[in-house]
């Protein structure tokens, strides 16, 4: 694998300053040279139905095409009541199904994610990880991103100006992207 490594960025959240969704803006800025990262936004994708997986909503169909067209995966998910918000998860199902489908499988793929809290989404990343377990993903182990206290690390224009944090990113792209070489290209 010679060419740059394309990376699909998926923040799991819709509002309109969230923290992940900056902190995965800022992780193209972050991204190695011999990678593209670009992001793909979930708003407008409704609630899964299953009676419509055979004929999925248009924006899951881009969806799925992205995800299969991307040599790699990243999640930057919020934490919500602990665990992964609905709007991520929804995202993540659509694209599993219809069973013997899914866009995720063989995918290499890495999270990453932002809280106001102190533990910085670390419980919802251990059960996003579980997901890829049954999705047949292959999770980057480390670096452990998990950016905690995020309304101290940007500023109110919404840039990551925390050196620290930019530079585990910054880590956790070489090593994605190292990781995806090692296992040569998620694409179907
Ligand atoms: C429904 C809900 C549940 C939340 N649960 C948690 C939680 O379990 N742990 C945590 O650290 N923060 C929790 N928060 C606070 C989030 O960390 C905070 O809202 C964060 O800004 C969400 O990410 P975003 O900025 O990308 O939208 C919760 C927020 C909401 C709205």
């Amino acid at each position: 694998m010679n060419h740059p490594i394309s990376i699909l960025g998926i923040a799991g959240s819709l509002r309109q300053g969230s923290y992940n969704r900056l902190a995965l803006k800022a992780a193209r800025q972050l991204t190695p040279q011999d990678a593209r990262l670009e992001p793909f936004e979930l708003d407008g994708i409704p609630g899964f139905n299953q009676d419509e997986e055979q004929n999925p909503p248009a924006k899951i169909v881009e969806l799925k095409a992205r995800v299969r067209a991307a040599d790699a995966i990243l999640f930057v998910t919020p934490e919500y009541n602990y665990s992964v918000p609905g709007v991520l998860k929804n995202a993540i199902d659509w694209a599993s199904r219809p069973y013997g489908d899914s866009a995720w499988s063989g995918k290499p793929v890495a999270v990453m994610g932002a809280s106001i809290g102190m533990t910085g989404t670390a419980r919802a990343q251990y059960h996003l990880r579980q997901c890829f377990v049954f999705l047949n993903m292959y999770p980057l182990n480390q670096p452990e991103v998990m950016i905690a206290n995020a309304a101290e690390r940007f500023t109110e224009h919404g840039e990551l100006t925390d050196e620290n944090t930019r530079d585990h990113i910054r880590r956790l792209l070489e090593a994605l992207v190292a990781w995806t070489r090692r296992l040569g290209s998620g694409k179907a």
